[in-house]
């Protein structure tokens, strides 16, 4: 079996070691990603992306560990060595060299025909919507026409790898999905590998086989979008994955043989028969006191004769409405999909499903488990 594309192994990044204004960017990173993979790095801004793509291209060195690629480790080698392209955050576009000299200008070590370099960037130009400003110099396009040309630059090479730090941050939500989806055609069909760099969910979720999601330097869950929403590892991917965010009560368990019942306190509890929990997961409810339920706000149904809430906020976004309600002493956030019924100050009645429940360690934010069945 061939080995993965790249492989980061216990891999810290700490800038000004040893220093006493010594920052540690990433912590004990190990990832794995494999041939014809888009994997996307999700995080908040200074949570250590753009430093773990640095690492890789060979711009950053690391402070410990080892990357390797196709099963050589490369952690010493120049960046001209590893056969790695990256289109940076900051575009670094040559600026005496106009649009398309700087995305042919990638092709230039290739051994191939100048008429094959010119097929290649009329495709990639047209691909990235920037055929009409080939010829102008990097000074005298906007900063989302910069950005498609480094994105152009990078993906118009062969490499093994290919590196996208941010690389639609600068457009319209418009022109982001319609690229999105040509992005995401162009890497699969030439069979490319490639690692993306984003703090948008939608865009992660939307081009990405596996998520790897980041805060503070350190891996909080690496997973297929589709897992990260299901069953989050951890309270921080819970509430980061998501819009609106996850609802978080903190509850007391009890659990019988017949029922088990989360106490959240202000005299409100959620009761499930037991058995509808699947039984690792009931094992372990029985062991736990204080758990943190997590509940998100698509899950909540509102139902007849179901538990009381008083509605709050309702805001209608469209195409949804967000009703925010009090529910325990806390926030409800709920979403239907159409307009709602309800103003400020009325009473709702809502319904949790068993299998809508994630449980989280109350000290930890570690995931005690959820309340679906595992696929
Ligand atoms: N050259 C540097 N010297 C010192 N500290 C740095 C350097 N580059 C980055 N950092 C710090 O390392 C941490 C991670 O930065 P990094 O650029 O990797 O974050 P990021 O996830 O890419 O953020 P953003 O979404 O804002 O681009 C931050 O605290 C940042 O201030
Ligand atoms: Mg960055």
């Amino acid at each position: 079996m061939r080995p993965p594309v790249l492989e980061l192994i216990d891999v810290d990044k700490v800038y000004g070691f040893g220093r006493p204004n010594a920052v540690r960017a990433v912590e004990d990173l190990s990832l794995t990603v494999n041939e014809g993979e888009i994997v996307a790095l999700l995080g908040s801004s200074g949570c250590g992306k753009t430093s773990t793509l640095r690492m890789v291209a060979g711009f950053e060195g690391v402070t410990k560990g080892k990357i390797k690629i196709a099963g050589r480790e490369i952690q010493h080698l120049p960046p001209a060595k590893r056969g790695v392209a990256m289109a940076f955050e900051g575009y670094s576009l040559y600026p005496p060299l106009t649009v398309r000299e700087n995305i042919a200008f990638a092709l230039k070590s290739q051994r191939i025909s100048p008429d094959e370099a010119a097929r290649r960037v009329a495709e990639i130009a047209e691909l990235m919507e920037i055929s009409d400003v080939l010829e102008r110099y990097p000074a005298s396009i906007s900063g989302g026409q910069q950005q498609r040309a480094s994105l152009a630059r990078a993906l118009v090479r062969d490499a093994d790898l290919h590196l996208l730090d941010e690389p639609m941050g600068q457009l319209e939500p418009q022109l982001r999905a319609l690229l999105r989806g040509r992005i995401k055609h162009f890497i699969h069909e030439r069979r490319l590998t490639a690692i993306l760099v984003t703090h948008d969910q939608t865009e992660a979720n939307a081009l990405a086989d596996r998520i790897a999601v980041m805060e503070e330097g350190i891996l909080q869950q690496y997973d297929t979008p589709a897992k990260l929403k299901d069953r989050p590892a951890n309270l921080f991917t819970g509430t980061f994955i998501g819009e609106p965010p996850m609802n978080v009560f903190p509850a007391r368990v009890s659990s019988s043989e017949r029922e088990t019942v989360f106490d959240l306190g202000s005299g409100v509890s959620l009761k499930y028969p037991a058995a509808i929990f699947p039984p690792d997961l009931r094992s372990r409810l029985s062991q736990e006191s204080d758990v943190c339920l997590g509940i998100r706000p698509h899950a909540v149904r509102l139902v007849d004769g179901g538990l009381p809430v008083t509605v709050s906020v309702v805001q209608w976004l469209g195409d949804q409405t967000h009703i925010a309600a009090q529910f325990a002493s806390r926030t409800l956030v709920s979403v239907i999909h159409d307009r709602a019924r309800f103003a400020p100050g009325n009473t709702a009645s809502i319904a949790i499903s068993a299998e809508d429940l994630h449980i989280f360690d109350a000290d930890t934010g570690v995931a005690i488990g959820h309340g679906k069945v595992a696929a």
